[in-house]
């Protein structure tokens, strides 16, 4: 099996990387490594002969031509994206850019290299489109995002994957180029950028910041741990009916000051200081356009294609906080990048 996996230098597509390659699969890694790419993530596969690595933005039409015509993939795993909702908020020409153009060229190249594939080959094909539940917009106190529920998305982010969703639809009921798409909720786990808040709480808390909880922290999340999300991905790709949608959720709501005081809790157990880390909390103004709760139900995924979550979220948070009390050698880097000040305010925002 011949899998190229876009984003693959991601937090997502670098845990869907190590799977596949731990499967035994070949694998063309695209990325064009913004600040949100990095090697260090691949460092599992770097000398895996199955493992090729090609730096290249998903928007330049003859460099993911080229890489279709020379590796030959059996599938297509498409993660690439600008995926932050804060940075979306003051600067949205990236995600625009990458998410919506980057995919539709993406599906041209897709479509031309399947459109020359000889019959058995075709029918094996796959693009799996690798979206979010921010799409469905925000839930109220009931109820779970179903694959029936209408569009509704609240931010510039979630607006571009809306419409890279219905590009990578539409690609599959006009030129019937074989198509399958999943959204899921929130994910968190290892090799997660510090600007999103799991790790941001972890190493602010770890370096006795504040930790900044969004308007009255109430806000409803639903978690799943980041291996259980590649596991998903690598069963839609591969049984997935062409032209459906999955969704994919761990069945682990929770509220953001919930999780924050969770980590504050297993931070003062792991790496003990004078003063609870719970102190730390600080209230902040709100992110604009802020949804307030997603919910997901994975009955589809569950009872078609057989998958359950193998992580609750107290495991997957132990270990996630372990991770990062264990791997500064990852992140410490990334943190000099960027040092986790407040991202996404209206205040910040000018004409792109
Ligand atoms: P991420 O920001 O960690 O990684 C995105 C990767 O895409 C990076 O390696 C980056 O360098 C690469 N990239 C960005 N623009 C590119 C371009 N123009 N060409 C080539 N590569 C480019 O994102 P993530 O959290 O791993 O999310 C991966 C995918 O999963 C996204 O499509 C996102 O919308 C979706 N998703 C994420 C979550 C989540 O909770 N993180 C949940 C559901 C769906
Ligand atoms: O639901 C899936 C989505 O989950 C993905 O599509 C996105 O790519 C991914 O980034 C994530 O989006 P969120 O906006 O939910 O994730 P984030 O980590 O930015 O925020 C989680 C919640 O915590 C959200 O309600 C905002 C809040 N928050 C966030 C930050 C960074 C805070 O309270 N404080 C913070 O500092």
């Amino acid at each position: 099996m011949r899998v190229i996996v876009t984003g693959g230098a991601g937090f997502i597509g670098s845990a869907v990387v190590r799977h596949l390659i731990g499967k035994g699969y070949e694998v063309l890694t695209i990325d064009k490594l913004t600040y949100a790419g990095s090697l260090t993530s691949l460092a599992a596969v770097k000398d895996d002969p199955r493992h090729r690595f090609l730096k290249a933005d998903i928007c330049d039409r003859a460099a993911m031509q080229e890489a279709f015509e020379t590796f030959k993939p059996d599938r297509v795993m498409h993660l690439a994206a600008e995926s932050h909702v804060d940075r979306s908020i003051t600067g949205a020409r990236d995600f625009v850019e990458t998410n919506v153009l980057g995919s539709f060229t993406l599906l041209e190249a897709a479509r031309h290299y399947w459109n020359d594939l000889e019959q058995e080959r075709k029918e094996r094909f796959r693009f799996l489109h690798v979206s979010t539940d921010e799409v469905y917009g925000s839930l109220g106190d009931e109820g779970l995002f179903t694959e029936e529920t209408p569009y509704d998305p609240s931010s510039p982010y979630s607006a571009s994957k809306a419409a890279s969703d219905h590009l990578a639809k539409a690609w599959a009921r006009t030129y019937g180029l074989p198509v399958v798409v999943s959204n899921c909720s929130n994910n968190y786990g290892p090799y997660h950028f510090p600007e999103k808040l799991i790790p941001l709480v972890i190493l602010n808390a770890l370096h006795g910041k504040p930790l900044p909880v969004y308007g009255n922290g109430a806000n409803v999340r639903d978690w799943l741990y980041v291996e259980d999300h590649a596991r998903a991905l690598d069963l839609i790709a591969e049984r997935g009916r062409i032209g459906e949608t999955y969704n994919v959720g761990g069945r682990n709501e929770r509220r953001n000051i919930d999780v924050v005081t969770r980590i504050c809790g297993l931070m003062d157990d792991l790496h003990p200081k004078a003063a609870s880390h719970a102190d730390l909390i600080t209230y902040v103004t709100d992110r604009p356009g802020h949804d307030a709760r997603y919910a997901i139900d994975a009955t589809k995924l569950e009872t078609e294609l057989g998958w359950t979550a193998m992580e609750t979220f107290e495991s997957g948070i132990e270990k996630t906080v372990k991770w990062y009390l264990e791997n500064e050698w990852w992140w410490g880097p990334l943190r000099e990048g960027y040092d986790g000040r407040r991202l996404g305010l209206l205040a910040q925002t000018g004409a792109k």
